[in-house]
């Protein structure tokens, strides 16, 4: 496994696996891996000819109050996984690399980047955009895979390559969970048992409104109360039924839809989602049979 920590080194060992025909598999990620990541990294493993892991805490997606400095750094055991999973190379940029002083260009994603995760992280997607675009210029990969937890960076960075013509095809690879339902984080690392044991209403309340969509219910508010009444003790951030392209509210449950949950446990913020498509539902499951 090589390691490269300039933009220049890494563009040009993927240029050379490129020109031989091999392809260029890329997982993005600011290190403190855990099987979400490890669930990535061994698709695009399995997919490519070459696969290349970044890890970088990017500063331009925390606000000043937010997490940077504590934001777990695991390097050894990072590097181990990556090796065991079969990585070829690492891109781990110092910070000063990728914003040298002077640094002033950013990338917005308009309209995807506005609800949800935005109202609260404001600064979040812009920093996001930049960095993946950075990466991406770095490492030119034809694959680049990313998690469905993070439902809306999935919409925004798959809009951002069509818009831009990046020429990387964004995989989006289903979220991965604790045996208990937990959506796999580094930052449930932050959290106490007692936190953690109080974190389970996301995904549980999520669930439960899959089953009732799944039985018929197409009533977004009763989805939505259903889902605020499950997580009654936790401080919410938002709840909400988006379309699946346009990260847009609806008000009809008509094409794929995700319904995103933000809360604050403690000190710590969670997010989770599932993804309904009304068209795949097999018929005996519908027990209202209202769409
Ligand atoms: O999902 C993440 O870990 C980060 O947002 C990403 C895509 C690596 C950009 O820093």
């Amino acid at each position: 496994m090589i390691i490269f920590d300039t933009p220049e080194s890494m563009r040009d060992w993927s240029l050379t696996q490129r020109a031989a025909g091999r392809s260029v598999g890329f997982v993005p990620t600011m290190g403190a891996l855990h099987e979400g990541h490890g669930s990535l990294m061994k698709i695009a493993v399995e997919r490519d000819d070459i696969t290349v892991l970044s890890i970088f805490v990017n500063p331009t997606q925390f606000a000043p109050h937010e997490d940077l400095d504590q934001y777990p750094r695991t390097w050894e055991t990072d590097l181990a996984m990556a090796q065991e999973i079969g990585i070829d190379a690492i891109y781990a940029p110092k910070p000063a690399t990728m914003y040298p002083e002077g640094y002033s260009t950013y990338l917005e994603v308009e309209g995807l980047s506005k609800g949800l995760c935005s109202r609260t992280r404001p600064h979040f997607f812009r920093g996001v955009a930049t960095v993946v675009t950075k990466l991406f210029c770095a490492v030119m990969p034809h694959n680049a895979y990313f998690g469905q937890k993070d439902a809306q960076q999935c919409a925004i960075i798959t809009r951002m390559a069509r818009d831009l013509d990046l020429g990387v095809n964004i995989v989006e690879c289903p979220l991965i969970r604790e045996d208990d339902g937990l959506a796999m984080s580094s930052r449930n690392r932050y959290l106490n048992a007692a936190e953690r044991e109080q974190g389970l209403c996301l995904s549980q309340s999520l669930f439960t409104a899959l089953e009732l969509l799944q039985s018929g219910e197409r009533n977004v508010d009763a989805i939505i109360n259903h889902v605020q009444n499950g997580m009654a003790r936790v401080h919410i951030d938002y709840i909400e039924l988006v379309d699946a392209l346009t990260m847009e509210p609806v008000t009809t449950i008509d094409k794929p839809i995700v319904l995103a949950v933000a809360a604050k446990i403690g000190e710590t913020r969670l997010i989770d989602n599932i993804k309904f498509d009304p068209a795949k539902v097999p018929a005996a499951t519908l027990t209202t049979g209202v769409v």
